[in-house]
């Protein structure tokens, strides 16, 4: 392992204008809590910071819509992240929040001094206003087409259909959140960060410096700098945030992504005032950010340049190891739509099973590219993984041991070579994981814990101590004392990813949390003979089908919801305005009926017509429509179809075409023909 001193490992600070869900975790806060854990068991320093991002268009935008204040927005959410983040076992070293007075003081002073000492470029622009709510409309309070990938709804700074960063300039027919009123442009100003005066620093920093960082990293950081970087404003015309602390900024904050990233620092303080400088101003500490892929360009680029304008020693991230996104059920995460698996939910649905998530979406963790979470894979990795290799060998090395030796750890009696040389193994899965960890392979790290769980149910299948016992009692101990150092080995391999049960599991091997070192992995001396177990209870319990069906069944009732709200709220399509009235003796001349596809096939040398044999009840006929831009023929035999069976016959290219298939036209100009609901005798006649 590298050698710094300590490390200070931050995770991205959510916004507190909604709980967290499983995207966020299998991003951000699992992966941290694994590392963090790991570097604490092999006796590092670490300061592990977490907090809520309470700043932000999203929690003023929510609070409008809910009739109270962004104040009232944050602490109720706040609260709920915290406490489900502790539920969970993420084990910040604070869990904080930007609303606090000792964050606004450091982000005012932080900005203060880049200000004096003529850092940020001062800017007068025209800007979007919106008229009747007397406010300008920065990022989210603007809405329009995106110019990118023409989505209705994109951001002034995000479309979240295709995830593209945006300026308010760059929407196409931009209208504002508060009125929908069309905006006019008003003159404003604002502080500016000089990003392309840093370019050339972050490209010899990151692109010379850091080729080790994750390709998509990497390859993100190399396109923004390709793309030239642009001064950034760092102030935003708001009401809810950091005043900007300049004489003249009155209705002035500072922006949220100036303000977040100092609360990385200002939590420091706020634990430890007495020594926070250490963790950030000394070459000694190892600075890990981590971070979804949406915060790369804040972490990577526009944070550090920040610290590198401040200066007086800060030190950089050493990595950001980002994420990608975690889909559900083959569909993007969405706060709106309500597509996800909340935490504060599950942790209430699904009592005791906090390990059960925390592995499986470091088991599936989008570390690489986008990845799919789905009740099915959750409920057949806990069974077939967690039940079956883990805990059935736990179960089954303590459960023997009672039965044979009283729960009292057995002498190693009569010792064998395949003791030794699976005892061996630990010690190459050991550096195997340990490898994995200190690289951010969080995914790699445990499977081979898994490995060690599948090392001693194959050692206990090999050598059968039940058969054993029969005859050999001596060799018999030796197979279970070998057996319960695995246990232990697991309980301490297992701990940075499923630490509930690690301690359900040394409550079971009557140990104390302290043999929780990294080094005691593969210490086969912590057990003495004699050593008391206490007794076998079940390490995971099954996750039977009800309870995923139940978890399936919640998504479906969503996806229904947000269907016939869609449909609610469609505009809808413009119609073709009625024809002039006709009487019933003229509808009654037209006979409609009927009738079934028996034959299709294009007409030669045209694009639109097919040639179709129709069974329609009086007779067997040939029908030339076109419709061959909408149907191939092989889609049309066999559909039943309505005729206007009494149209003159006509000769189309040719061929002789008695009726016309009725069809309808959407507002986008698509024919679709029209078929009864179920199917009729052909030849029923219409009307
Ligand atoms: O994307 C987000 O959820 C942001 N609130 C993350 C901020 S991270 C840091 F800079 F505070
Ligand atoms: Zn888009």
């Amino acid at each position: 392992m590298s050698e710094y001193k300590r490390y200070l490992v931050t995770s991205a600070l959510p916004y507190a204008n909604g709980p967290v869900h499983i995207g966020h975790l299998a991003g951000v806060y699992v992966p941290a809590d694994i590392y963090v854990r790991y570097l604490r068991m092999c006796g590092k320093e670490v300061f592990f910071v977490g907090g809520s991002d309470e700043h932000g268009v999203p929690i003023t935008i929510k609070a409008r819509k809910q009739g109270c204040s962004p104040q009232d927005i944050v602490d109720k959410y706040h609260k709920l992240i915290k406490e489900s983040f502790e539920e969970l076992g993420i084990s910040f070293d604070i869990y904080s929040r930007t609303s606090s007075k000792i964050h606004h003081k450091t982000s005012s002073e932080f900005f203060e001094k880049l200000y004096k000492e003529g850092k940020f470029i001062e800017k007068e622009s025209e800007q979007y206003y919106d008229e009747q709510a007397h406010q300008f409309l920065a990022d989210r309070y603007i809405v329009g087409t995106c110019p990118k990938c023409g989505a209705e709804g994109a951001y002034g700074d995000q479309c979240e259909k295709c995830g593209c960063t945006l300026s308010p300039d760059e929407l196409i027919n931009p209208h504002s959140a508060l009125s929908g009123n069309a905006p006019i442009k008003k003159k404003t100003k604002h502080w500016y960060l000089p990003l392309d005066q840093y370019e050339p620093w972050l490209r010899e920093w990151i692109l010379e410096g850091h080729k080790e960082w994750k390709t998509n990293v990497y390859g993100q950081c190399k396109s923004w700098l390709d793309g030239g970087l642009l001064p950034r404003a760092v102030s935003r015309d708001l009401d809810w945030g950091v005043p900007v602390p300049v004489e003249g900024a009155e209705g002035k904050v500072l922006y949220v992504w100036f303000d977040a990233p100092i609360g990385y620092i200002s939590n420091t303080i706020e634990a430890r005032p007495d020594d926070w400088e250490k963790w950030w101003k000394s070459e000694d500490t190892k600075m890990v950010h981590f971070i979804g892929k949406d915060n790369i360009v804040f972490h990577c680029i526009v944070f550090p340049s920040m610290l590198k304008a401040y200066g007086d020693g800060y030190i950089l991230p050493d990595n950001v190891p980002a994420n990608e996104f975690l889909n559900l059920e083959g569909d993007k995460i969405s706060t709106s739509r309500n597509w996800a698996v909340w935490l504060h939910e599950y942790l209430r649905e699904m009592p005791g099973k906090q390990d059960m998530l925390r592995y499986v979406l470091c088991a599936n963790a989008p570390e690489t590219k986008d990845n799919d979470f789905t009740w099915k894979d959750f409920q057949s990795r806990c069974n077939s993984e967690l039940v079956a290799i883990y805990g059935n060998f736990v179960n089954r090395a303590i459960v023997l041991t009672h039965k044979y030796f009283d729960g009292k750890v057995p002498a190693d009696a009569a010792p064998d070579a395949i003791d030794r040389q699976t005892l061996e193994q630990v010690g190459v899965i050991k550096a195997r994981l340990s490898d994995a960890l200190e690289n951010y392979k969080f995914r790699e790290a445990v499977k081979e814990a898994m490995n060690l769980a599948r090392l001693g149910n194959k050692y206990l299948t090999e050598t059968e101590p039940w058969k054993v016992a029969k005859s050999d009692m001596d060799r018999c101990a030796s197979i279970l004392r070998t057996s319960l150092k695995i246990c232990v080995d697991l309980a301490i391999a297992f701990a940075p990813f499923t630490p509930f049960s690690t301690e359900k599991l040394l409550g079971m091997l009557n140990l104390p949390k302290d043999v929780l070192k990294w080094d005691n992995l593969g210490n086969h001396d912590i057990l003495t003979e004699g050593h008391q177990l206490e007794k076998a209870e079940l390490l995971f319990a099954k996750v039977e089908d009800d309870v995923i069906q139940a978890q399936l069944d919640k998504l479906a009732a969503t996806k229904q919801a947000n269907l016939k709200e869609a449909a609610a709220n469609a505009i809808p399509a413009p119609v073709e305005p009625q024809k002039s009235e006709c009487t019933f003796e003229d509808f009654e001349k037209m006979d409609i009926r009927t009738a079934t596809v028996l034959e299709a096939e294009r007409v030669p040398k045209t694009d639109k017509l097919l040639k179709l044999t129709i069974d329609t009840g009086i007779d067997k006929r040939v029908i030339v429509s076109g419709i061959a831009q909408y149907y191939t023929p092989e889609e049309m035999v066999g559909k039943q179809i309505s005729i206007l069976a009494n149209l003159a016959p006509r000769k189309i290219r040719g061929i002789e075409s008695k009726g016309m298939i009725l069809m309808a036209r959407q507002s986008d100009g698509k024919m679709r023909f029209i078929t009864p609901a179920e199917r009729l005798d052909n030849g029923a006649t219409i009307g």
